[in-house]
């Protein structure tokens, strides 16, 4: 057997598979940055299983250049739009991915832009570290309160509604968009009211985006939405970058459409739009949701299970194209 992973992961998720296949059989890219994709498409070649990393584009071309004895690719990351999906079903490849476990910690990293964006936590931090504060003042950096708010939350999925339990603590109005209705059960333990895309826009104060990048959440976020807005609003992004339309972002940031962002997510990362970046409205991370010690050793923990589980000829616990197990 031979294991290929993209880029070194925590040691729990590589110490099973040492231990499952024996270390020699288990290929680490040796360097700690992204893979190029020369790299990638060596690097597979004749590998039983391929540990990804989300920046890591797996196509047909990839999954052929690995070879006919391919058995599964387990991605390092819930989300799998960096994965082609029909191009693995239809070679009867699995994919698996790593839910479940982040979602907490995701739904605390939107919290923490939340509050960073609008209690202007940068601007603070930033003026303190330039040993530029006089001390105390009545007029400076005021920002906007967060309890008593409403938060708009577009996908309410796990994360969405993690999301919501921690904006429950804050005594926020919650509203939610999702392309079906949660049940009045969790609806109401949640405290979480339907609502159409419209409403949420019109009537959000924060409007976080929980959704996966698919043709169909794309650019859902542009123009059009900024501008029908509160101008006194908040986007959050802790999904995928490419949900949101950067260039129109920007422009409304300049239009003052909304009072300012706090991203975790680009259109093309690591790549950041200089008028993001030079924008003191918004506060920007390197793609952290999922960031901590504990998170980052669980989803390694999860997908070494299904690597291990598909080649000993078990059913991968996380598989997201089942069709294929048969
Ligand atoms: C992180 O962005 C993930 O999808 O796991």
């Amino acid at each position: 057997m031979r294991i290929f992973v993209a880029r070194r992961i925590p040691d729990t998720g590589l110490d099973m598979l040492y231990e499952a296949f024996g270390k020699k059989n288990v290929t680490v890219f040796p360097e700690d940055r992204i893979i190029t994709r020369e790299e990638l498409l060596a690097g597979v070649k004749g590998a039983d299983a391929i540990l990804p990393i989300l920046t890591d584009r797996i196509d047909g071309e990839v999954l052929d250049a690995a070879g006919p004895q391919l058995r599964i690719v387990a991605n390092f990351a819930v989300g799998y739009n960096n994965i082609d999906m029909p191009a693995a079903t239809s070679r009867k490849i699995p994919i698996t991915n790593t839910p479940g476990v982040l979602t907490d910690s995701t739904a605390d990293l939107t919290f923490a832009l939340i509050l960073a964006v609008a209690r202007r936590i940068g601007d603070g931090e930033r003026m303190v570290r330039a040993n530029e504060w006089s001390g105390w003042g009545p007029m400076q950096l005021l920002g906007s309160d967060v309890f008593g708010k409403t938060l708009g939350i577009f996908g309410m999925g796990r994360i969405g509604q993690a999301v919501a339990r921690r904006a429950s603590g804050f005594g926020m109005i919650i509203l939610y968009t999702n392309r079906t209705r949660l049940d009045p059960l969790t609806e109401n333990e949640l405290r979480a009211r339907y609502t159409d895309k419209a409403t949420l826009i019109a009537e959000s104060d924060f409007l976080s985006l929980h959704c996966p990048l698919t043709p169909e959440t794309r650019h859902a976020f542009g123009a059009m939405e900024f501008a029908a807005m509160k101008k006194s609003a908040y986007l959050i992004n802790t999904a995928r970058g490419p949900i949101v339309d950067e260039a129109a972002l920007v422009k409304a940031l300049e239009l003052e459409d909304i009072a300012g962002a706090g991203l975790d997510v680009y259109e093309n990362e690591p790549v950041i739009e200089p008028g993001l970046r030079l924008c003191e409205k918004v506060v920007l991370l390197p793609h952290l949701g999922s960031a901590t010690h504990e998170t980052r050793g669980k989803m390694a923990a999860i997908a070494a299970t299904n690597i291990i589980a598909r080649l000993r000829g078990e059913r991968p616990p996380n598989c997201i194209n089942p069709e294929v197990l048969t």
